[in-house]
C-alpha cells in the first residue's frame, strides 16, 4: 500500500496534527509507505498520482468539515486526482456520533461517489489519544484494502 494522508487542520500541533501522526506510524508498521500532506484549496493534487490509498479527514468547525479540506474538495484538482483511489476518511470533532455521521461525514462523501471507501471513523475527543481505537481504525484500513486487492 502506497497511502498519503491528506488532512486540514487549523490547530499547527493540535489534535488532528497528533491523530495522523499516529494513524501515519501504525499504518507504517503494516508495511505501507506513509507520507502525509497538508490541504489547500487551490493546491495542485497531481502529486496523488505516486499514491493509491488516501486517507483523508480533517476537525469540524462550526458545523462544517475544515475549510482547505472542503475547499479543495469543491474547487480544484483533488477530485480529478482522487479519480480511482481507495479513500478512508476521519474526522475529529465534539459532536456525538450519531451527529457527525448525520451533518458532518456526507460533506466529503458527496464529492466521493466514485470512490471505494475503505473505512471511515469519528474520533471523539477521548478517543484522540486512544492507541486501541487508532489501531482499530488501522486494521480496518488494512483489512480492507486487501480485501479489494484479491
Ligand atoms: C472554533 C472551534 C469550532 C468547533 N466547532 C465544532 C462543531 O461545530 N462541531 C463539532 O462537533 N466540533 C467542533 N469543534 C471541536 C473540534 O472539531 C475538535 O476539538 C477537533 O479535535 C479540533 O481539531 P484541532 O485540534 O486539529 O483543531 C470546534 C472546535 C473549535 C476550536
Amino acid at each position: 500500500m502506497r497511502a498519503i494522508i491528506l488532512f486540514d487542520s487549523k490547530t499547527a500541533g493540535g489534535s488532528t496534527d497528533r491523530l495522523i501522526d499516529s494513524i501515519g506510524q501504525e499504518l507504517a508498521k503494516t508495511g505501507a509507505y506513509v507520507e502525509k500532506a497538508r490541504c489547500k484549496t487551490n493546491g495542485d493534487y497531481s502529486f496523488l498520482n505516486d499514491f493509491n490509498v488516501v486517507i483523508m479527514g480533517a476537525p469540524i468547525y462550526y458545523l462544517l468539515v475544515s475549510s482547505q479540506l472542503l475547499g479543495a474538495l469543491i474547487q480544484s484538482n483533488l477530485k480529478h486526482y482522487l479519480t480511482g483511489k481507495k479513500i478512508a476518511l476521519f474526522l475529529t470533532c465534539g459532536s456525538p456520533e450519531v451527529m457527525a455521521n448525520l451533518l458532518y461525514l456526507p460533506q466529503l462523501k458527496m464529492n466521493l461517489t466514485g470512490n471505494t471507501i475503505l473505512a471511515e471513523k469519528i474520533f471523539a475527543p477521548q478517543q484522540l489519544s486512544d492507541q486501541t481505537v487508532i489501531e482499530k481504525f488501522v486494521k480496518e484500513v488494512n483489512e480492507a484494502y486487501k480485501t479489494e486487492q484479491d
